[in-house]
């Protein structure tokens, strides 16, 4: 750890701005055979032999299903406005579809009364990651009919805490249920697959969209769409690399952005795709579904990358299709524990690029953060300067998009808690408290104090 003191924040964002902090529920939840949840793809895989850091598991996470009462009261003391969260779809619905668990329902209900009750504004995601494996047996998101199932899920949810939660969003970055589900195999269900990868695209984008319709059906009025985005830069301007950054580009950002908020997928990558022998499979109407009006777009943003057209397989399972020879650079500069570079600018371009290729929709952060080697120290304190640095510059670098003209409505720390870090386990360290995963004990660290700093200045 540095000793190096953080720049004070000296930003000041918009009256009414949120300032919230973000989980998922199966990197915090536990409890996964409590009160009828089904399994989901993320038991699956994590339980298989190889797939995670160290073999780590979300059976016990942060236990945040029975300790969900202190983690809202650490929220209203920091003074969050608001918590993002998700919903494990495999509590409501076990088997994905039918029958449905009142008692998973129940556990959302209580959670989201709790969050009123201390001033905190519940902001729910649907879906962050977590299929049922009922409907992955069925093929999963590469089966059209899980769009449809995700519809039916939208409805039960919507019914249940429609009364009470006024914030929805559908999908949690779709770009890594697809493409690192079923391209890289870096996430569940693990399938290394181009026209899985493809298929799952679409399927997802059009859940989001039959999702969409269901919630405004249903009277939803803060409707929003997750993805998670990285600025892609070529190493050098030969054709070569600048060709790679664009077929990047296309799949992590573009692909998912622009029919979203414009109707239409990109056609270089439409084309990308039909030569990799992957082609989206796009029926009539499915882009007008996929395009239905939101009322915000929510934006995850942690790191850059720089890609180069090495010419030769680079024997690392891409997550992109088509791209076995694109090789991403060593970030320059510090790294956080997971080995991401750090790129404040960068956040600040995205969401002017963002801006202005969805004009008039506003965006929220949902996911910024950081990850690093934190410690409790014999004082009980946790001294994160690198957290409080990145969460600084970040929020300055939002600032200075909202000065450029963008329209950002609010924050979302990542994470809360820490927590599991998908196939990363539990060593990377995203939270602005940190758990004792022995005790689970909770510490706010000195980025979780900054942060409420930020707040307070802001009330
Ligand atoms: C995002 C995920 C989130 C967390 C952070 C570090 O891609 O949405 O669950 O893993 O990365």
């Amino acid at each position: 750890m540095t000793s190096t003191a953080p720049a004070p924040l000296t930003v000041r964002f918009p009256p009414g701005f949120v300032f919230g902090a973000a989980t998922a529920a199966y990197q915090i939840e536990g409890a996964v055979h409590a009160d009828g949840r089904g399994p989901s793809i993320w038991d699956t895989f994590s339980h298989t032999p190889g797939k995670t850091h160290l073999g780590h598991t979300g059976d016990v996470a942060a236990e945040h299903f029975t300790r969900y009462r202190e983690d809202v009261a650490l929220m209203a003391d920091l003074g969050l406005s608001a918590y993002r969260f998700s919903v494990a779809w495999s509590r409501v619905l076990p088997e994905g579809t039918g029958r449905v668990e009142q008692r998973g329902l129940d556990f959302y209900r209580r959670l989201v009364d709790e969050l009123l009750g201390a001033g905190v504004e519940p902001w729910l995601t649907m879906y962050h990651w977590d299929l049922p494996q009922a409907l992955q047996d069925r093929g999963g998101w590469t089966n059209r009919d899980t769009a449809h199932r995700f519809a039916e899920y939208a409805d039960v949810l919507h019914g249940a805490l429609g009364d009470r939660v006024t914030h929805w969003s559908t999908l949690n970055e779709p770009m890594c249920s697809a493409l690192l589900g079923h391209m890289s195999g870096q996430h569940a269900p693990g399938h290394t697959d181009a026209v899985e990868a493809s298929r799952a695209t679409h399927h997802l984008l059009l859940a989001h969209g039959l999702g969409t319709r269901v919630l405004r059906e249903r009277g939803a009025t803060s409707l929003g769409l997750t993805l998670n985005f990285t600025p892609m830069t070529p190493a050098t301007d030969s054709p070569a690399d600048v060709d790679a950054a664009r077929r990047c580009d296309g799949q992590q950002n573009r692909m998912f952005l622009l029919p979203a908020v414009t109707g239409a997928y990109p056609a270089d990558v439409v084309a990308d795709l039909a030569a990799a022998g992957a082609p989206l499979p796009v029926e009539d109407g499915d882009l007008e579904t996929i395009a239905a009006p939101l009322d915000w777009l929510g934006v995850n943003y942690y790191f850059s990358s720089v890609v180069r057209e090495t010419g030769e397989p680079t024997g690392k399972q891409s997550s992109f299709i088509g791209a076995g020879t694109i090789a991403d650079l060593e970030p320059e500069g510090p790294t956080t524990t997971m080995g991401w570079g750090i790129d404040a600018p960068a956040f600040t371009s995205l969401l002017t690029w963002i801006s202005s290729v969805a004009p008039g929709l506003p965006l929220v952060i949902t996911e910024n953060g950081s990850a690093w080697p934190d410690e409790v120290t014999p004082e009980g304190r946790v001294h994160d300067p690198e957290r409080v640095q990145y969460l600084h510059d970040h929020l300055a670098a939002v600032s200075a998009a909202v000065d450029a003209g963008a329209d950002v409505r609010g924050y979302f720390a990542w994470s809360l808690l820490d927590n599991y870090e998908w196939a990363r386990g539990y060593d990377q360290r995203f939270g602005i408290v940190h758990v004792d995963y022995d005790t689970q004990v909770r510490t706010v660290k000195d980025s979780g104090r900054a942060y409420a700093e930020v707040i307070r200045a802001h009330r």
